[in-house]
């Protein structure tokens, strides 16, 4: 048997990640693991892996590959367990080269690689705005501006990595979440 079918969805905070694979998870019933939600579950879980993190996600930094890479490899090996058939996307990973070669070496090649390109401006404005009820602990001005230099230092190398390679599925994040969607789908082959 052929192992999971996985999805690495790349977009800077704020670029729409988890509100697309929502919508690719209700049109095609795919599963979705969000990595900071992941952590986010750590640190509630109280668990002693857990401790570490939420210092560090504060600060708007990438928490350490080994933790993120254990997490998504047992949410992966219990959906692909239950439903094998399943495309996985995994929202928010990698975020740094090491992570992207590490997973594909260690648990399996991404089928797809999908990125959401967007302007800091706009995704500053839209982590503001959730910010009134978020209640997450990265979503204040100082922080976004430290995830932003995050995402331009440690993962834009992964995206030309992949470009690079031809395997970059791009979609611009700068219009209406439909359209949005109605581009993401198109660019992976779905409709
Ligand atoms: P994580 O939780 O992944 O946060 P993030 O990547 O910074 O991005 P968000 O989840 O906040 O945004 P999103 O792109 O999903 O946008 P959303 O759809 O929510 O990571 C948090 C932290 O965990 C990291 O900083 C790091 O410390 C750690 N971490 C996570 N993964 C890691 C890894 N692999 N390695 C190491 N550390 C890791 O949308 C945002 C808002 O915009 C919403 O209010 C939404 O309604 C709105 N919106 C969405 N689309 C549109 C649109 N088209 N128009 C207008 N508004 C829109």
């Amino acid at each position: 048997m052929s192992g999971p079918k996985i999805c690495f969805v790349i977009g800077g905070p704020g670029s729409g990640k988890g509100t697309q694979c929502e919508m690719l998870v209700q049109k095609f019933g795919v599963a979705h693991f969000s990595s900071g939600d992941l952590l986010r579950a750590e640190v509630a879980s109280g668990s002693e892996r857990g401790q570490n993190l939420s210092a560090t996600m504060a600060e708007g930094k990438l928490v350490s590959m080994d933790v993120v890479i254990q997490l998504l490899r047992e949410a992966v090996d219990k959906s692909f367990a239950e439903h094998p058939d399943k495309i996985i996307l995994l929202d928010g990973f990698p975020r740094e080269i090491e992570q992207a070669t590490k997973f594909e070496e260690k648990i399996c090649a991404a089928t797809y690689v999908l990125s959401f390109e967007c302007s800091q401006e706009e995704m500053t404005k839209r982590l503001l705005s959730r910010a009134l009820t978020s209640g997450r602990v990265d979503d204040n001005i100082e922080t976004i501006k430290k995830r932003l230099v995050t995402f331009e230092t440690a993962t834009a190398p992964v995206l030309e990595h992949y470009k690079a390679a031809g395997r970059l599925v791009n979609v611009s994040a700068e219009a209406d979440k439909q359209t949005i969607f109605d581009n993401t789908c198109k660019g992976l082959g779905l409709c």
